[in-house]
């Protein structure tokens, strides 16, 4: 697999622009041997970067990964995110222990904040500094945050150290690039685009397929391969099948022409004006 580039973060460490998401895996025993294969594969694959919740399966999905990395956890770039709801100080804290304990793991690379409501934010970010200092968690940021969120974030002490925002970013959701992108981009603070394949409901759009079949790839390569080429993005699409996981991977060589990303912009426009962040 080509050499994934990385983006720097708060800690001096570095995160993997291209990793694999978990979200509905842990929610049906049925399917849970494929769901650890395909993480396993993706390991195996040279992909580090792997992203959880201790909301996903309520809390299997961190069980899942833990499965799937067994050993071979040092060499991995583990994400997973604390609820709102559980985001006070002692709450956050507690969350992260249990997380900690589902990925039977001693830290998390970057632990994040999986979107906006409950305790006040200085609680939340008390904990990420009391964690970090533990050596619990590595680095830590926000998810779903919007523009006046990362506003308010940034007015709070110890804001600095926030690493990332995750968010939901792909070509049918470009609203971000108006305003919340470019208010990252100046902080350095990285955008992680969840949902990259918009759950694969974009992937039968004509303008996509035209472009794909120009490349002889597919329609979730180009969608890929468009946040790829972006610098500071970092993309996590999730696959449970491995036909999905190697054709993602295969996404990282596809270089876009300016006509395809003319083609992409005609069909799919950049923002004109301030819009509310979406969410999934
Ligand atoms: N912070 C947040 O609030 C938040 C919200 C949503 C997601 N996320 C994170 O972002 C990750 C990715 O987002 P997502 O899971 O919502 O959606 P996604 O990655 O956009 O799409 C996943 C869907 O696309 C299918 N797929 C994957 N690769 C494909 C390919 N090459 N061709 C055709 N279909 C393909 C998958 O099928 P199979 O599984 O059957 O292979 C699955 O149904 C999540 O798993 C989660 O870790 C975070």
């Amino acid at each position: 697999m080509k050499a994934i580039p990385t983006v720097p973060l708060p800690s001096g460490r570095a995160m993997p622009t291209f990793g694999v998401g978990t979200w509905r895996m842990g929610e049906s025993a049925r399917v849970r041997a494929d769901e650890v294969e395909a993480v396993r594969a993706a390991v195996d694959r040279g992909i580090t970067l792997i992203d959880t919740a201790e909301m996903y399966g309520d809390g299997e999905a961190e069980a899942i990964v833990a499965d799937a990395v067994g050993a071979r956890r040092d060499g991995l770039f583990i994400v997973s995110k604390v609820l709102p709801s559980n985001a006070s100080k002692r709450g956050t804290i507690a969350a992260c222990e249990r997380s900690l304990k589902r990925l039977k793991t001693d830290r998390l690379d970057l632990y994040l904040l999986h979107w906006r409501g409950g305790p006040a934010l200085s609680e939340t970010l008390a904990a990420f500094a009391e964690l970090k200092a533990a050596g619990k968690i590595l680095d830590w940021g926000v998810s779903n945050f919007d523009t006046d969120d990362m506003r308010e974030l940034a007015a709070l002490d110890g804001a600095g150290e926030c690493a990332t925002n995750q968010v939901l970013y792909n070509l049918t959701r470009r609203g971000i690039e108006f305003d919340l992108m470019p208010f990252c981009a100046k902080r350095g603070i990285s955008i992680m685009a969840y949902s990259p394949l918009e759950q694969a409901r974009m992937l039968g759009d004509p303008a996509l397929k035209t472009v794909a079949q120009r490349h002889d790839a597919s329609p979730a390569q180009v969608a890929l391969a468009w946040l790829f080429r972006q610098k500071g993005i970092v993309t996590i699409p999730k696959a449970t099948r491995l036909d999905h996981l190697d054709d993602n991977i295969a996404a990282l060589d596809l270089i876009l022409s300016l006509e395809d990303l003319r083609t992409l912009d005609a069909r799919f426009p950049p923002p004109k004006r301030a819009t509310p962040l979406d969410m999934l």
